[in-house]
């Protein structure tokens, strides 16, 4: 076995490693040595030493968006990023790394039901948008989803089981992302999740940097002609996963330098756990809800509107030159976040499972990158044609909310094409209704389908 530098365990205050190590043999010492190799012991001492990150210095201010509202300018939009798709230039990314513990699915959080009548996956929901914009422009469109080392094989394994829902499957990568080990928030000292194993989580969507470029996948988007990356998270059904007019002004050069865009929402009110846009030493920045404070989120402007209300839907499209710049950086910063994480304690010699937040976790964010960018741009999307995601078992952003949103969405399409819908008390269509992705990614799209003249109560129509 190689040798591991004591003094260095030592100064970062890891030396319980070493000692743990000693007491192992065999495989158990293999593997628990591998573990150790791994870490990045002045990353993690530096990290552990930091002020907390959290603190806001600079009080940020509002940023300036590009609403939707001008005709000409959302022509204009529409016809350029059509052309990139036509030209084969646009990849979507998809960040699937999350153990997605707030919803309780016991699986990767791509593979849950959230079609309100086909029980289609969130994975299927992406991929039939991805299939029609593949057919409409007559392009295929590479499709990158990152997992983690904890849900690589099980994501993997479900595309092959649904055939890569009919896409070509050489058109869909996965990269999987890094990890970084979960520290006890008393000492530092980095947690054990096995006798012979660190308790290593995934390092944050952050993370798609270093993963992209490690895994080749960067250059092989580059040989292949792609210029521009659609990202979006796995948890929102209703987000539009290759949008013309967001393509097109993201590379509008009037408006934005093609480096980064980014889509927000209105906030619903001011405790919505979403991030907010904001201006911080004049560059745009993504203010995390978890780092904010609640003065800042209550605040309101001289018409009684949040002042930052431009939430974050943690949808981005990136320049691939910007992305390959910023892997040859400095990285992103990391992030604390305090979590209840299994341990396997020393002295009971059992795996302890914490009733209170007893680890600090430490995690990169995308949207990091949006202070280095040139001339970054945010524009605003309409919440109940793009953003419904499913974060939680119940109550707000759960499965129920989101499907309400899916169909409230469709109903509109359709009455958009002349079906007459009948609503009910609460002005939700009486009806059950779904429009798969596969069959129509915007109302447009509807011409092409069969539809009924009305809907109403107890009927259920699914297109
Ligand atoms: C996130 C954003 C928030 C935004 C909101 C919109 C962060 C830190 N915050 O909040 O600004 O307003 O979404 O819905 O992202 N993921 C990985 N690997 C990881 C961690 C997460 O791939 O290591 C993926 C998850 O699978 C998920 C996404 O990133 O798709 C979001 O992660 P999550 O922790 O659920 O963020 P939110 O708190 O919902």
């Amino acid at each position: 076995m190689g040798s591991l530098d004591s003094k260095a365990f030592a100064a970062a205050g890891q030396s319980h490693l070493l000692r743990r190590l000693d007491q192992l043999s065999g495989d158990q010492a293999a593997r628990f040595q591998r573990d150790l190799e791994q870490l990045d012991l002045s990353c993690l001492q530096r990290l552990w030493c930091a002020d907390d990150d959290a603190a806001i210095q600079v009080a940020p201010k509002p940023p300036a968006l590009v609403e939707l509202t001008d005709h000409a300018v959302r022509a204009e939009a529409v016809s350029r990023g059509q052309a990139l798709l036509a030209q084969g230039k646009v990849a979507c990314l998809t960040v699937a790394g999350g153990q997605g513990s707030r919803l309780g699915w016991d699986g990767p959080k791509g593979t849950f039901p959230s079609g309100p009548i086909s029980g289609d996956s969130l994975f299927a929901q992406f991929a039939g948008q991805i299939q029609r914009e593949t057919t409409r422009y007559g392009q295929p469109v590479p499709w990158c989803i990152m997992t983690s080392p904890l849900n690589h094989e099980s994501t993997v394994a479900f595309f092959e089981q649904q055939r890569h829902f009919g896409l070509d499957p050489s058109t869909v990568s996965f990269f999987t992302q890094g990890v970084m080990p979960s520290v006890d928030r008393e000492s530092g000292e980095v947690l054990l999740s096995a006798p012979d194993a660190i308790a290593f989580n995934p390092d944050g969507h952050g993370g798609t940097l270093r993963a992209l470029a490690t895994s080749g996948l960067l250059a092989r988007l580059r040989e292949q002609g792609v210029e521009h990356l659609s990202y979006f998270q796995v948890d929102n059904p209703l987000v539009r996963a290759l949008d013309p007019v967001f393509l097109g002004l993201h590379v509008e050069g009037s408006v934005s330098s093609g480096e980064v865009t980014s889509k927000a929402v209105a906030k619903r009110a001011a405790e919505e756990k979403v991030g907010v846009f904001g201006v911080q030493d004049g560059r745009l920045t993504v203010l995390e809800y978890s780092d904010l404070d609640p003065q800042v989120c209550e605040a309101t402007d001289g018409e009684g509107r949040l002042m930052f209300r431009a939430g974050n839907m943690a949808v981005h499209a990136f320049g691939l030159a910007f992305l390959d710049r910023l892997t040859k950086g400095t990285g992103l910063p990391f992030h604390r976040a305090i979590k209840k994480v299994p341990f396997f304690d020393e002295s009971t010699g059992t795996v302890e499972q914490p009733s209170a937040p007893n680890a600090v976790k430490y995690e990169t964010f995308i949207f990091d990158a949006l202070p280095m960018a040139t001339r970054p741009l945010v524009v605003e999307a309409d919440r109940s044609e793009e953003f419904a995601p499913i974060k939680n078992a119940e109550g707000s952003d759960s499965v129920h909310t989101s499907q309400m949103a899916q169909t409230a969405r469709a109903a509109k399409w359709l009455s958009q094409s002349g079906v007459e819908i009948v609503t009910g008390s609460s002005g939700q269509p009486a009806a059950q209704i779904e429009i798969r992705s596969s069959s129509a990614t915007c109302p447009e799209d509807l011409a092409l389908c069969e539809l009924p003249a009305k809907l109403g109560a107890g009927e259920r129509f699914l297109v």
